[in-house]
């Protein structure tokens, strides 16, 4: 896995994942903003780095964060509440390692599954969370309401770790 992560970059700079600090607030407040039409702002972000229950990494390119991943957890579950990569680097099968890692951290803290909502025809997250193994449990209609009224189908996914 990590010749394969590495070898996306040649020479140059080598991604790491790392638990998210205060400091990164700003700058994943920025990119949940470029990622989502509701976008969270930076005390969201500190708040939720403040909390036990909650899991925020970020994916750093040399010494600019790229992405992120947030996760909450309650007893042996957790619920990944957002992952994006920046859009500049979006294609490359970044999100994928960021994914493990995080889920990897997750399981370490005792969560045995793992459940996520996402939108019906977001192809790219779909299928980044199917090559991790996550798979359909439900559909809810109309579920996410976009800036022009559009209301868009969510579906549950979930993954069990063993
Ligand atoms: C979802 C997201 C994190 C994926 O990150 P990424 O590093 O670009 O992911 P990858 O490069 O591994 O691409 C994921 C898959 O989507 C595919 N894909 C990429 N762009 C696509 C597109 N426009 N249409 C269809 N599929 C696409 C890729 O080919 C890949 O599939 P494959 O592994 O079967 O080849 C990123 O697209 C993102 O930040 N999106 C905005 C935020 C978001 O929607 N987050 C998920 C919320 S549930």
């Amino acid at each position: 896995m990590m010749t394969w992560f590495s070898g996306l970059w040649g020479m140059g700079a080598t991604p790491a994942i790392e638990a998210a600090t205060l400091r990164d607030a700003p700058r994943l407040a920025e990119l949940h903003g470029a990622s989502f039409h509701r976008g969270w702002g930076e005390s969201e972000f500190e708040n939720m780095m403040r909390e036990r229950n909650t899991l925020v990494h970020r994916l750093r390119l040399g010494r600019k964060i790229i992405g992120f991943a947030v996760s909450r957890m309650a007893a042996d579950e957790a619920e990944i509440l957002s992952i994006a990569i920046d859009a500049a680097h979006r294609g490359r099968g970044l999100s994928r390692e960021l994914l493990l890692t995080h889920l990897g951290h997750l399981a370490g803290r005792g969560a045995r599954a793992i459940f996520l909502e996402v939108e019906e025809q977001n192809e790219p997250a779909r299928r980044l969370y199917e090559w991790a193994g996550f798979g359909v449990v439900g559909r809810r209609e109309r579920y996410y309401q976009q800036a022009n009224g559009e209301q868009l189908n969510a579906l549950l996914m979930r993954r069990d770790l063993s």
